[in-house]
This record gives C-alpha cells, structure tokens and sequence, in this order.
C-alpha cells in the first residue's frame, strides 16, 4: 500500500547531517551539520526520497505536488527526530522521595545502598502487572515523542531476576510494536546486586550469565548487554565476564562507566570494544585514550550529573582527544527524570563545554551509531527512513538556547505525522 506523500517546504534550516551514516562523527567533523536554507523535503513510503533547496524540490516533484500533504516549514528548523541511546525507560513507580532526602543531604549511593534507589524501583517493577508497566511506559514515550524523539534504547535492570527481567524485555518489544517511537532493548540484568544476593554477588553473577543471558539471547529479546561497573555494584573483573558472556550470545556490550568514581570502566569499554561506554563522568585520561584508539562511544549524560549535583563528564576533552560523542537523557527514576533531549543539548553546552552543533551531532547521528543504528536513521539523506522533527524557531542553536523550553511543533515518524502543533495525533 502507498502512503500519501509527505512535501516539508521551505525550512529557515534545514539539518541534514548528511555523510555520516558509516561511522559516527568525531573531532571537528561534530560541527559540520549541512545546513539548506529555505530546504525541503520530498517523503514517500515511510522514506526520505529527496532532499534539498525549495526551488529544486519544487522543479522536481512539479506534477505531483496535488498528491502531497504540504507542510509548510518557513521560519522553522528541521531536524532528524531526535536518538536517545541510553534509558530506562521500563519501570514502575517514583521516587521524589529520594530527591527530597538528596537535598537534605544523602547521596545516591548511601540511599541504594540502604536498600532504596534501584532497589526501590526493582520492588516496585517486579510488584507491577505487565499491563502497568506498559501504561506507565507509553506515558513516557509519549512524552519523549513530544520532544522531538523518535527512537529510544531501553534498558531492563529493575527486575534483577529470570522473571522479571524478562517481564520488562517483553513489556520493550510490545511498546515497540505499539508506539510509534521504535525501541531498541538492551538486557542490564547487571544493573544491581539485588538485596537476596547482597553477600554473594559472585553467585548473582553467575545467574547472570548461565541464567538470564541464555534466555534473553534464545528469546531474542535484546540486542546489547549492559553492566553498572562501580565500586560497590560490579567490579572491572565481573563487569568483564559479564559482557564476554553476553557477547557469545550475540549480545552488544555496553557499559555504565566511572560514573561515581574512576574505576577503570572506559579502560574496560576499550578492552572489550564495548559499542559504547556511557556516563564517564569520572574516566581517566588514558581511558579516554583507549576509548578513541578503539572507536568506542562516549554516551554522555549531562542531566544525571545535574540531577546527582556532581561535575559532568569532560565532553570538551573527549572530543579534542577524538572520541565519538553522543548525548542522552538516561531517563530513569532516580538520577535522570526526564525526557527532555532539548535540555540535555543545553547542558552539553554548558556543562560540557560542547557547541551546539556538536550537542545536536549527539542526539542524532552519533546517537543512532550508539544504538547500531547509524545507516537506517540520524540524518536525512536518501533512502534513510522518514524520522524527521520540525522545531517552531528558526536557527537550530535556539532549540540549546532557550533552556527548559519545548518547541518541537511537528514530528514525522516512519513518513507519518505524529506530532502536530506540538500535540500527538492519535
Ligand atoms: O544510569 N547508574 C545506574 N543506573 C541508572 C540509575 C538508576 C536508578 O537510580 O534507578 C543511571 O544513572
Ligand atoms: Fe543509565
């Protein structure tokens, strides 16, 4: 069946990011976006069929501009929708609660490890029905369509054993089927040390790897396998187990990195050509050494160094020193509650001493290269699928300098309008 043509005419930018869908983008290559004034955009069959100026499209589609649905774009900024590489998006419950005990002077680690923090999520994620879990989940990725985002990866790790990280895989690939933002899932059953393992992390480890790997894998419910490597989590050496298994099985290593404290994690990402290493608020200098000589992605989170009140990951650095950069909320209910992509590229820039050319070359291209996505979606070029955002402002450093603000005003997903006028279209 053929879908009406979608016409996107005469944006004041439009952001192409063209060229970049074999590798991610590093070093000053993060600030060449390919910018068409007054461009536009020809979509048929859930794919981008051209690109360029409005006198070109126009000269070419000329006899069949009848057909199209025109979305007229002037004094508007296009851009691809928006890739967040790195949620955890499935779960249930909040937890405000600790918000307030952090402002009265707790830290992350001393509530989890009083049994709160993840473990808090966990109680209330293995307590929800499936059907919870989704409708609390589609809240979400309502939202994050909302700003501009069309693809999410999602993380399981509050369920931290066979079952229940199995319920929050499945509960990921029905809200892939059922929402238009596509879903990429990864298996985090290494997210903690559940509280009836706590003197014997070595036998979770285990179960970890003979147990719930051989599922995920057999059930093909996950493409990457993640593990929190921290000082009282995992160690470097069960972090590596942990993501070799995974790899046998056909899983994707990643990994939560030198997040609290520099404890080899971007060392570790290079060892095992993780795809990414993410967080890296704390990595060393030879890590990120290794990180570049590998190839590997720095998946940065800006907003979680906001919301834990700590010093953000050195983005600046990372990318002089030729580390592919990519941004994400890392959406969750304790360090990072938020969908707001927008929010996170200001951070970038201002937390991370990042440009907001190169904030934008994270959330897209480089984000969808973190999820292994990088020839499908990311940039709009030819034949890339249809996942396009339109921003009510005219010059893209807009959407970075008006913080905390939302202006995405139309959302194309898969060539369809899911977004308009800043509301969802059911
Ligand atoms: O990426 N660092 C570990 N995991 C999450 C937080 C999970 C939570 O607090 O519920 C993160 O920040
Ligand atoms: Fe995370």
């Amino acid at each position: 069946m053929t879908t009406q043509p979608i016409f996107i005419r005469k944006a004041s930018q439009l952001v192409t990011l063209k060229g970049s869908s074999n590798a991610p983008l590093t070093g000053e290559k993060m600030r060449e976006l390919h910018i068409i004034e007054n461009g536009s955009v020809w979509i048929e069959d859930g794919k981008i069929v051209e690109v360029g100026s409005d006198d070109q499209l126009n000269d070419k589609f000329e006899n069949r501009l009848h057909e199209a649905d025109i979305i007229d774009a002037t004094g508007k900024t296009v851009t691809p929708g928006f890739v967040d590489p790195h949620t955890h998006l499935v779960y249930a419950g909040s937890r405000e609660n600790e918000f307030e005990m952090r402002l009265n002077g707790s830290s992350y680690m001393e509530i989890m490890n009083a049994g709160g923090g993840i473990h808090s999520t966990t109680k209330a994620t293995r307590e929800a029905t499936e059907e919870s879990l989704f409708q609390q989940s589609t809240r979400r990725l309502d939202l994050f369509l909302r700003h501009g985002v069309t693809t999410v990866e999602a993380k399981s790790g509050y369920g931290l054993s066979l079952e229940h990280e199995l319920k929050q895989l499945n509960v990921a690939k029905k809200l892939n089927e059922a929402h238009p933002v596509d879903i990429v899932s990864t298996f985090m059953g290494a997210h903690a040390v559940p509280a009836e393992y706590k003197e014997n992390p070595d036998e979770f480890v285990r179960i970890v790897c003979e147990e719930m790997i051989p599922k995920v894998s057999e059930q093909k419910l996950a493409e990457f396998n993640d593990v929190f490597c921290e000082r009282g989590v995992f160690t470097p050496e069960q972090s590596k187990v942990i993501l070799e298994t995974g790899r046998k099985y056909g899983l994707k290593p990643k990994i939560h990195a030198d997040e609290i404290e520099p404890y080899k994690g971007a060392e570790l990402a290079a060892e095992v050509g993780a795809v990414s290493a993410d967080h890296l608020l704390r990595a060393s200098d030879e890590g990120i050494d290794a990180m570049a000589k590998s190839g590997v992605i720095a998946v940065l989170l800006p907003g979680t160094a906001f919301f834990l009140m700590a010093e953000a990951a050195n983005g600046r650095k990372m990318i002089d020193r030729g580390v592919p950069v990519a941004l994400s909320t890392d959406c969750n209910p304790g360090s990072s509650p938020t969908v707001s992509v927008p929010f996170i590229m200001n951070l970038g820039c201002l937390h991370m001493g990042m440009t907001p050319a190169e904030a934008l070359t994270a959330v897209t291209i480089n984000g969808a290269h973190a999820i292994g996505r990088g020839k499908e979606i990311g940039s709009i070029e030819v034949n890339k699928k249809a996942d396009i955002a339109i921003f009510d402002v005219p010059d893209y450093r807009q959407l970075i300098y008006h913080y905390g603000m939302n202006h995405t005003d139309t959302v194309i997903k898969s060539g369809k309008v899911v977004v308009s006028r800043g509301q969802l279209v059911r």
